[in-house]
């Protein structure tokens, strides 16, 4: 009786506590808007970007005198403690209420320890190594001045055409969903007025990675049924795991600019996922909805401002036109004061009323990025995420003895190492593959030959170039360059052979309709496939590609993204088997661009075709397989691991209990190694056509060689719950098919029903 007493009595106290702090703050941002003008008011949806690192063609003007008329709620583009610090000074000592600004920046994959690609880091399949990734970006972007990223991209894609594939989580909703997670949670932590702690930003609500044709910024358009179950999920999460603000999409939704939609913004977002943080455009997405064909600058203004967006990066329309929408009707004045009270909200919870230059000290600034620790854990990082596609005969990991022939345009390139999106990133501080192998190799005898340029073609060149060169064209001949790749092959018993994409050949507006190795490369991989030694292909890509000539002719292909800071010394490691490579393919690899989309969860068709015998009118191709050449979740190791069959705690599940299934797995190898274990569930009945498999469980672990494991999945009904026609999250009774292996093709079966 007594302890019930002293708990109830303490849940009051801690409720009383919360409500003060809440009530603090309501009070301070009521104080603070009782004294702003409408034009101050305004002034706070205000994202303004000096230039520095942009995305658009427009850049804002005249930012010091908007700055001093407090019309800027916030700075995007730059870093750096004393830039920030200058900037800051100016909106709290100039403007006439002292507002400080908020400061973001695109921090996607670590900020200057940069970290893979979120494609390559998806491959990692590792929860806790992505957060921390995630931690340590908001330690370092804290420390040179930042509170704000416009990060995690949870954009579902299943179109590799699309370069934006390499800033997401690849065609997973539910491996997105984890992943959202545990990145909000490593930029936010437990209390963003640390000031180590970054206001995250999941980004593109909604539905960006579904554009037509893999073009950047094209039309979108889908079900509801497949929206709600497969391609909101991580935003929810993201929302669910707390996330301070989202960023709307270009795209459009059911022919609405997701930037004007207020279904999207108001609807879902705030009334059905409680969110209650604040909304930002994309860059000019605002003004780019006249482009659409919506309407000129101030009814796409009006129109997004009612549509529940809240601030406005970089077009300016909200400041140039939200005044005279509200003299015409066109807005409420509630509505612009609710998203002036999220914004200056996000300013209290990061502490900046209470000190606007506590994320600008030069002193974490010097110690605390790019240090040796973080560069540790960056190198430690990438070699989790590579992929091991091939490795016949056992050719990884090297023997560190004899020589070997490092070739092609990636294997000596600086320029390429951190992947696109990298905006702080130094590139001058990367390891370059040619290092970290003589890094590992030992006595090994290391020859170097560039082999091929990227691509021979200048016109390309140029497109990629945008940013820095890239795509470097040798003043030799491509023969020449090849003829000097040869010679040091045939010095050699092995061939390493470092190929594939420059860093922004994906990204933003990096549509690629071809997903072949360029032509200069492939010519290089066809000379050095001639010379009968072993070849083993290093390969950097931001998106799947399409490799069945490699798959074929190559001996072993190690996929490694793009590695980022540390990724040269990572690919050292894994070469030579300091680390034992087990990351699983987050995207599936097409056998060819005429099958896109092609995914692990599809649904079956009533004339399904797998793999038997070609007989007419079945839903195949009559030129390739339906199955892509790599599927999701696949990835081989330097060990084997054999699963037992499935055993299951019971026949059925009842609604609201939980099922457990359980395999064995061995390591029958002669390396430790990790395995992701993944489970995936099939209904074989329902109310609508459901996917033949869905991923709804993964482990990771680790077996010593000659180890065994029992791994166990507890299975609970709402697991099993979807979006029927009438967008209802429901359970149906009836039949389950349950699936566990090492990736979503190589699976053992069990069977259970659901009942009531
Ligand atoms: C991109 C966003 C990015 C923004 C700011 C836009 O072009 O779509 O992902 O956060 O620029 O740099």
């Amino acid at each position: 009786m007594r302890s019930l007493f002293i708990a109830a009595s303490l849940l009051i106290a801690t409720t009383t506590v919360a409500q003060t702090a809440a009530q603090k703050k309501a009070t301070f941002i009521n104080n603070l808007m009782k004294q702003m003008t409408l034009d101050e008011k305004i002034g706070q949806l205000n994202l303004v970007t000096p230039g520095g690192a942009v995305t658009g063609s427009v850049v804002s003007s005249d930012v010091e005198a908007k700055l001093k008329k407090g019309q800027v709620g916030g700075l995007f583009g730059i870093d750096g403690p004393a830039k920030i610090r200058q900037a800051q000074e100016i909106a709290v000592k100039e403007s006439r209420l002292h507002i400080p600004l908020i400061f973001g920046l695109d921090v996607i994959h670590g900020h200057k320890t940069v970290f893979p690609i979120p494609l390559g880091l998806s491959a990692s399949w590792d929860m806790a190594l992505i957060e921390r990734s995630a931690r340590i970006a908001a330690n370092e972007a804290t420390a040179d001045g930042l509170n704000w990223t416009f990060s995690p991209m949870v954009d579902i894609s299943r179109d590799p055409r699309w370069g934006r594939i390499s800033e997401g989580n690849g065609e997973d909703p539910y491996l997105g969903s984890q992943i959202a997670k545990a990145m909000v949670k490593g930029y936010q932590g437990d209390d963003l007025s640390k000031n180590n702690t970054l206001l995250a930003c999941v980004k593109h609500f909604a539905l960006y990675g579904g554009a037509e044709g893999g073009r950047d910024y094209n039309t979108v358009d889908m079900s509801k049924v497949r929206m709600y179950n497969e391609y909101l999920p991580p935003y929810k999460a993201a929302v669910e795991a707390g996330v301070g603000t989202v960023m709307s999409s270009f795209n459009v939704i059911d022919g609405v600019p997701a930037t004007g939609n207020k279904w999207l913004l108001t609807d879902l977002l705030r009334k059905q996922w409680g969110f209650k943080g604040m909304v930002v455009s994309d860059y000019t997405s605002v003004n780019e909805m006249s482009n659409h064909g919506v309407g000129d600058l101030q009814a796409v203004s009006a129109q997004s401002l009612n549509a529940g967006l809240e601030m406005d990066m970089v077009g300016e329309g909200f400041l140039t036109t939200l005044k005279k929408s509200l003299k015409e009707g066109k807005v409420t004045l509630a509505q612009i004061e609710t998203a002036c009270r999220h914004i200056l909200e996000a300013k209290y919870d990061l502490g900046l009323f209470d000190d606007p230059y506590r994320y600008c000290s030069e002193d974490r600034a010097k110690n605390e990025i790019l240090s040796a620790a973080n560069r540790a854990e960056a190198r430690m990082i990438a070699a989790r995420t590579f992929v091991l596609l091939k490795n016949e005969k056992q050719l990884l990991p090297l023997k560190k003895n004899g020589t070997i022939a490092v070739v092609g345009p990636l294997a000596d390139s600086r320029r390429n190492m951190l992947g696109t999106w990298s905006v702080a990133g130094q590139h001058d501080k990367s390891v370059t593959v040619l290092e970290g192998i003589k890094a590992s190799a030992g006595s090994t005898n290391v020859l170097y030959a560039k082999g091929a340029n990227l691509s021979d073609d200048p016109v390309f060149a140029k497109k990629i170039n945008v940013f820095g060169t890239e795509i470097e064209i040798d003043k030799r001949s491509p023969d020449e360059m090849i003829k000097e790749a040869l010679e040091a092959a045939s010095k050699s018993d092995v061939i390493v052979a470092v190929v594939g994409e420059a860093a922004d050949m994906t990204g933003e507006a990096s549509s690629m309709a071809s997903l072949d190795i360029q032509p200069s490369q492939k010519k290089l991989l066809h000379a050095l496939k001639a010379t009968g030694k072993p070849i083993v292909m290093v390969l950097y890509t931001g998106r799947p590609l399409t490799l069945n000539w490699e798959a074929a002719n190559m001996d072993a292909i190690l996929n490694v993204w793009f590695g980022g800071t540390e990724g040269g010394n990572a690919v050292g490691d894994v070469l030579f088997g300091a680390y034992n490579p087990s990351g699983k393919l987050s995207a599936s690899f097409p056998y060819s661009v005429g099958q896109i989309p092609v995914y692990h969860s599809m649904l079956n068709t009533g004339r399904p075709y797998n793999n038997e015998e070609f007989s007419k009118f079945k839903s195949n191709y009559l030129d390739i397989p339906n199955q892509p050449l790599f599927p999701f979740g696949f990835g081989l190791s330097y060990t084997k691991f054999e699963y037992s069959a499935v055993s299951l705690s019971a026949s059925s599940l009842k609604i609201g209990g939980t099922i457990k299934a359980t395999v064995t797995v061995k390591n029958t190898g002669s390396f430790d190694g990790e395995e992701v274990v993944q489970l995936y569930l099939r209904d074989v009945v329902g109310s609508i056509s459901r996917p033949m498999r869905e991923l709804k469980g993964f482990q990771k672990i680790f077996l010593k060689a000659g180890e065994s494991k029992e791994v166990t999945f507890i299975i609970h009904s709402n697991d099993l719950k979807f979006y029927n026609s009438a967008l209802q999250f429901v359970n149906e009774t009836g039949d389950y098919e349950l699936f566990i292996g090492t990736n979503s093709a190589e699976t053992q079966k069990a069977a259970f029903k659901l009942t009531n």
